[in-house]
């Protein structure tokens, strides 16, 4: 599907690179010592991990899955299905969800759910971007990077039928 229209500009790259730092430097914080493992949620994102592990002191590991919430487009159905899991153990670590974005909250419950279930030292959730009017159910965030109004956006990773994700700045399609 070629698409022509340029998103216009919600947030910047230099706003993101300043939030994403501000974010690393608080999970640090929040996990003086010892091993973070980030868990980071595919497709979207994988360019909001990568900025963030490079503005994180210590050691970091890393590990994906992917879930899928049936149905394309601006809307999901809210079935949330594991695609992807992780390749390793997460029994006694301290794990941090990475998410692009928090919408109804059901795909993030979910994860928290079966992560959780796994019996990690502590679990944490990074979204770099919410838009709370849209909550189904209260899913707790612990680091957001910008809460945002009931708009579609892409860029940074978010897509729109698997396009976009490579622009560096998080857009609006209107
Ligand atoms: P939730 O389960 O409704 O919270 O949906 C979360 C997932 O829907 C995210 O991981 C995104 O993949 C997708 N999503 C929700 N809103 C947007 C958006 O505005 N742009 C791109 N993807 C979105
Ligand atoms: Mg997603």
């Amino acid at each position: 599907m070629p698409v022509t229209q340029t998103p216009a500009v919600m947030i910047d790259q230099d706003e993101l690179k300043a939030r994403i730092t501000a974010l690393a430097h608080e999970i640090r914080q929040d996990l003086p010592s010892g091993q973070v493992h980030l868990v980071c949620v595919l497709k979207g994102a994988f360019m909001f991990l990568g900025d963030l592990i490079r503005e994180m002191d210590g050691h970091v590991s890393i590990d994906f899955m992917a879930c899928s919430s049936y149905g394309s487009g601006t809307s999901s159905s809210g079935e949330v299905r594991l695609s992807k899991d992780l390749d390793s153990r997460i029994e006694g670590r301290d794990v941090i969800i990475v998410e692009d974005i928090v919408d109804t909250g059901l795909t993030l419950h979910y994860l928290q759910e079966i992560l959780q279930a796994r019996g990690p030292r502590s679990v944490r959730t990074a979204c770099l971007l919410s838009k709370p009017s849209r909550r189904k159910i209260d899913v707790k965030v612990d680091y957001i990077g910008f809460t945002i109004e009931d708009k579609f956006v892409v860029g940074y990773g978010l897509d729109y039928d698997e396009q976009y994700r490579n622009l560096p700045y998080i857009g609006i399609l209107e």
